[in-house]
């Protein structure tokens, strides 16, 4: 069967010295993938790499079985892929409404609103005066009208406190449960992110360190912890 989204050997980065190597790694529908690593691992690299926005240096990156395009990346949009990007970039000057008109029609913003209830009463305020954990609901409501088969999403609780964070898990399980969205997400809350992930992949020095069931990986712990001191082995 073809994944949504499959890394094959890549090796990936910018310049001529790479970040991560024999990257091997797949999403598939209905499933939340989680992807763990210290800072500067090569997290943020890799979901810019499946977007299409970095090109990956050796190996083979495919969406829906199609090679990723990199000379024209909103073409993997068009394709099927969402991303929510660490900066969220929302239009902050523009109204919750109009962030959501940018990506949809009228129809399909009132479908993700049945998602996103807590946008509702919000919809004409400016996405910049939104709170941390609204603006991240919006982000990941304006990523979810576009229709994305694959979402990605990075460092989903920046600037959340943890119950903020759970909330906005919580949607998002909503959603891939029923909509059968398959999702590669990095986060910063790993014991969080392991309990509600079904698989997860951990980099460490150059590339992953472990893998596997999130609740395999959840009963890993040194090992995941020796990774993020890059203390491989
Ligand atoms: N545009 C760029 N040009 C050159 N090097 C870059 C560029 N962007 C990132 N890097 C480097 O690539 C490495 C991986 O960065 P990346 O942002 O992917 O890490 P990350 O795992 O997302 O880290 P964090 O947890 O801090 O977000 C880092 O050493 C970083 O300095
Ligand atoms: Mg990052």
């Amino acid at each position: 069967m073809t994944s949504l989204l499959e890394f094959d050997d890549v090796s990936l980065g910018y310049g001529q010295v790479p970040v991560v190597t024999k990257v091997n790694l797949h999403v598939e529908p209905g499933e939340i993938v989680a992807l763990l690593g210290r800072n500067g691992a090569g997290k943020t690299t890799t979901l810019l790499t499946a977007s299409g926005l970095v090109a990956p240096m050796a190996g083979r990156v495919q969406l829906l079985g199609q090679e990723v395009d990199t000379r024209r990346p909103h073409r993997n949009a068009q394709r099927g892929l969402g991303h929510v990007p660490d900066n969220r970039c929302l239009f902050t000057r523009l109204t919750v409404a109009e962030n959501l008109r940018a990506a949809a029609p009228p129809s399909r913003i009132k479908q993700a609103l049945t998602y996103f209830p807590m946008l509702e009463p919000l919809m004409g305020r400016r996405a910049g005066l939104l709170s941390g954990g609204e603006q991240q609901m919006l982000a990941i409501a304006r990523a979810v009208v576009a229709e994305p088969k694959v979402l990605l999403i990075d460092e989903m609780s920046i600037g959340l406190a943890p119950l903020m964070a759970r909330a906005v898990l919580e949607r998002l399980g909503v959603i891939v449960r029923e909509l059968g969205v398959g999702v590669l997400i990095v986060e910063q809350f790993v014991h969080m992110i392991l309990r509600a992930a079904d698989r997860a992949y951990v980099y460490g020095d150059q590339g992953v360190a472990l893998s596997g069931s999130a609740r395999e990986v959840l009963g890993r712990m040194p090992e995941v912890e020796a990774a993020y001191l890059g203390q491989q082995g």
